[in-house]
């Protein structure tokens, strides 16, 4: 068990599995990230069990923040795009807490993602309209509106051709169809500036594996809109499921 000021945070992706204690005063880990490979099929029942395992290996009784690659609504998942079909209109809160006995907070992992960055780095204090992308298997997107999130904008499903950008633009299309950093980031640019047509935002930030390598495209990015690397990188998803909790329990308790 840790103090009042500390939560588990856990990051549920469609490869891994993430989970760290985080002092959610301070925005920081209290605890080295611990990994594991999401089970495959990531079936609702499977990964229940895992979670079991990890809250248990983690020997934790108190509440849970839980980012989850799908939109949710009120604790329930209403899209599976890079996770297990059958996940659609899982009560995710509910499903995890008979598996564990302890409280879950559950939202969208790319949302608790940006939570982290508004709160505690790269875009706080920002007015206006800030945009966090997570760049990974999928396109994940976090909106916030003076530091306020709007959950659920699914911006890497807005339309592309016959498809969705984060089919295009993802950093798994990245590797598809072999890209270098320049050629992926010619690419993302015209992501970029449809965005930009569309929201006007004040500020892009980019997380996941794709933030780590913006020295090599940067130069390609010709959109207006400021647009800078997440602080958190990939730590951005545990720390922001537990600042996602805590607000979550101090709504409940006014
Ligand atoms: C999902 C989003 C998620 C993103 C990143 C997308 O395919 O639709 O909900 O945030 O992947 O995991």
């Amino acid at each position: 068990m840790g103090k009042k000021s500390q939560i588990l945070g856990v990051d549920i992706g469609g490869t891994g599995l993430k989970c760290a204690m985080i002092d959610v005063d301070k925005g920081e880990l209290v605890t080295e990230k611990y990994r594991e490979l999401t089970p495959q099929p990531s079936t609702p029942e499977a990964v229940a069990k895992a979670i079991k395992g990890i809250i248990q290996r983690h020997d934790y009784k108190g509440p849970v923040g839980c980012g989850f690659p799908a939109i949710i609504h009120g604790g329930v998942a209403k899209s599976a795009a890079n996770i297990d079909d059958s996940w659609l209109n899982v009560n995710v809160e509910e499903l995890f807490e008979k598996a564990t006995g302890n409280k879950f907070f559950v939202a969208n992992d790319a949302d608790v993602a940006g939570l982290a960055e508004v709160r505690f780095g790269e875009g706080n204090g920002v007015d206006g309209t800030v945009i966090v992308l997570t760049i990974g298997t999928g396109i994940g997107s976090g909106t916030f509106l003076d530091g306020k999130l709007m959950p659920n904008t699914e911006f890497g499903h807005l339309l592309y051709k016959d498809d969705i950008y984060e089919k295009h633009v993802s950093n798994a299309a990245r590797k598809r169809n072999n890209l270098s950093w320049e050629e992926w980031g010619s690419r993302f640019c015209e992501y970029l500036l449809h965005l930009e047509k569309l929201f006007s935002p004040d500020l892009f930030i980019l997380g996941g594996g794709a933030s780590k390598k913006m020295e090599q495209y940067a130069h390609t990015l010709t959109c207006e809109t400021k647009v800078i690397a997440a602080e958190f990188q990939n730590d951005a998803g545990v720390l922001g499921a537990a600042l996602y909790a805590r607000s979550r329990m101090k709504k409940k308790k006014k």
